[in-house]
């Protein structure tokens, strides 16, 4: 079986989420590919299958040019800023049989709030006819982490 974990980040938690995803995926002996958002292709569904999908909570949803320009300004590497987890949904491929999974960072200072960019993701892929699990948030302490004590274990 093969998957893929495709993951935007802006401060690094997001990375680390799906890092122990990819692992925890490859011990139970499934071929995995992590692949940032930016090298992410849109055959992706079409060529695994077992797709995760992970992005940080920006602005109650999935980040946009904006929010990601906002996050560079308060220290987040420039280059990740062109392209986030939102316009990879929108070029990506249709595929039949691929199973998807979403989840997201956010900050546990706003888990009062009701927005999250992986329920965002799971609402456009089901609009288009997929099967995806039930969404899960990972939460980070500020607004640019570190991941709150055990969700990387967590996540794994
Ligand atoms: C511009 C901006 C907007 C944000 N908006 C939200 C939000 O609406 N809700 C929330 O829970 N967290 C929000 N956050 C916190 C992010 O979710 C947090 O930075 C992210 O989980 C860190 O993941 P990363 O290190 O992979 O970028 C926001 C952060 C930024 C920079």
């Amino acid at each position: 079986m093969r998957a893929a974990v495709v993951y935007e980040s802006m401060f690094g938690n997001t990375a680390t989420v799906a890092s122990s995803v990819a692992n925890a995926l490859r011990r139970t002996g499934m071929e995995v590919r992590l692949i940032p958002v930016a090298l992410a292709g849109a055959d992706v569904l079409c060529t695994h299958d077992l797709v995760v999908i992970g992005a940080p909570t920006h602005a109650l949803g999935m980040s946009r040019p904006s929010t990601r320009a906002d996050a560079v300004l308060r220290g987040a590497p420039a280059e990740v800023e062109a392209r986030g987890i939102r316009e990879w949904l929108d070029e990506l491929e249709d595929a039949e049989l691929v199973r998807i999974a979403v989840f997201d960072t956010r900050a546990r200072a706003m888990r009062h709030l009701p927005g999250s960019a992986a329920k965002h993701a799971a609402h456009l892929l089901r609009r288009r006819g997929y099967d995806v699990a039930p969404a899960v948030s990972f939460y980070v302490g500020g607004l640019e982490g570190p991941l709150a004590h055990d969700e990387e274990a967590r996540a794994g």
